[in-house]
């Protein structure tokens, strides 16, 4: 269908870019202020990176990917994440021959095959930061931190941080065979796709979505039971950061990421009122990702957060970010001559930053005035074909419909006095 878009895609329509507008300055001004740089990456990457960054044996990689061949024959997709991308950059740029910790950030489109509902689609937007270069468990709070400040400054409340900690590779293969210990037990009940992430991935069963396959492994033992002391120590830290700063999270032992690639933290952050698709941020470290990508063993440490979601959230709360600014001025004409110096009056106002508009239909006076209305104007100009021969506009305030003849070498001059 040519007037259908895909299933799991969106058009934002003028009403809503302005709140996107306003969201996207947001995040930009609170980036600022914590150090982190923009970053833009490529919407599509070879496949093989998120392969290797975000795990074969992952939903997201095994099921959902857009991946094509192009016409060279290269295995190419359309990124599903921005943490891999952003990574390879990290190397490729050789970023780690700046100051560390290099801090980043990106927004833009992602892309899942997934089954689109509330909340969830096929194409989404992320705003997403890293840091590369720090294993200090300060840089985990502070990304917690920035997207609290997000948060916060958007107005949301009743939001929760769920904290864990998934350890480190030695820490995991600890945890792979006390899980499989107590998974086997009952593996002949759990789903098909459980019965092979036993043996592949087991972490990757306590994220499973099917009800009776997380029943069954209730009681499981937990990442946080295996911690080795370092990375007993680093959890230690970061929740003692996250106390200082004064950022309230709760310890979420079965917090499993969708991703491979994390190491020690892990973190969502939880709103309960959108329903199904809580989860409005993700994130935490992954100190092994950029020597899995072929790079010296590299710290890092960050989040995303799903931009569609935030909106909902709002409204649930009442919150109305709308910055629409009204119309200044509009410059009504009548006949010929004067719509064409009612043209040349409304470029020089743009050229002043003076926002306006005319009618571009060939209305008749009165339907122009009742244009103006609609764009609650407030000066509204009127250029007659008497008042054009004495060389004067008529200059009308709407809020007090006070009005005035304004000489036409004046009028911009004018209108500017009595908007600012
Ligand atoms: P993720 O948990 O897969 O993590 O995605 C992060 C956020 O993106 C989610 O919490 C959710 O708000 C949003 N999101 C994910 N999928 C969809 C979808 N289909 N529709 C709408 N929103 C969605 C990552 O992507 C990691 N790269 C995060 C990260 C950065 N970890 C470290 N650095």
């Amino acid at each position: 269908m040519l007037t259908t878009r895909p299933r799991g895609t969106n058009d934002f329509l003028p009403g809503e870019t302005e709140k996107w507008q306003y969201l996207e300055d947001l995040l930009r001004t609170v980036c600022r202020e914590f150090g982190y740089r923009e970053i833009r990456i490529p919407i599509f990457e070879h496949t093989e990176l998120f392969q290797r960054g975000v795990g074969e044996t992952t939903d997201i990689v095994s099921k959902e990917m857009y991946t094509f061949f192009d016409r060279s024959e290269r295995s190419i997709t359309l990124r599903p994440e921005g943490t891999a991308s952003t990574a390879r950059a990290y190397l490729e740029h050789k970023m780690y021959a700046l100051p560390q910790p290099t801090k980043l950030f990106y927004m833009g489109p992602m892309f899942r095959y997934e089954r689109p509902q509330a909340g969830r689609y096929r194409q989404f937007h992320q705003f997403g930061v890293e840091a590369f270069g720090s294993s200090e468990p300060a840089v985990d709070a502070e990304v917690i931190g920035l997207a609290m400040e997000i948060y916060r400054r958007l107005g949301l409340n009743g939001l929760e941080v769920h904290l864990n900690s998934v350890g480190c590779p030695n820490c995991r293969k600890k945890h792979r065979e006390k899980l499989q210990e107590f998974l086997i037990k009952n593996l002949n009940e759990f789903c098909p796709d459980c019965r092979e992430r036993f043996e592949k991935n087991p972490l990757r069963i306590l994220d499973c979505k099917n009800a009776k396959c997380q029943e069954l492994s209730q009681g499981a033992p937990t990442t946080l039971d295996c911690l080795c002391p370092e990375c007993g120590e680093h959890f230690d830290k970061v929740k003692g950061y996250l106390d200082l700063a004064e950022i309230k999270y709760v310890i979420d032992e079965r917090l499993v990421r969708g991703l491979d690639y994390y190491t020690k933290t892990a973190f969502e952050i939880i709103v309960k009122e959108i329903g199904a698709q809580s989860a409005i941020c993700g994130g935490g470290r992954y100190d092994g990702l950029l020597e899995s990508l072929g790079g010296e063993p590299t710290p890092g440490v960050g989040f995303a957060l799903g931009m569609e979601r935030i909106f909902p959230t709002l409204e649930t709360q009442g919150i109305n970010i709308s910055i629409e600014k009204p119309l200044d001025v509009f410059v009504a004409t009548l006949g010929d001559e004067a719509d064409k110096v009612g043209f040349q009056i409304l470029m020089k106002l743009r050229q002043e930053g003076v926002k306006s508009e005319k009618d571009f239909l060939g209305r008749s006076l009165k339907a122009q005035m009742k244009h103006a209305g609609r764009f609650n104007a407030r000066i509204t100009i009127i250029i007659g074909e008497t008042e054009l021969s004495r060389g004067v506009v008529v200059m009308r305030r709407m809020d007090t419909s006070e009005q005035i003849e304004v000489s036409l070498n004046d009028v911009v001059k004018v209108v500017k006095e009595n908007l600012f």
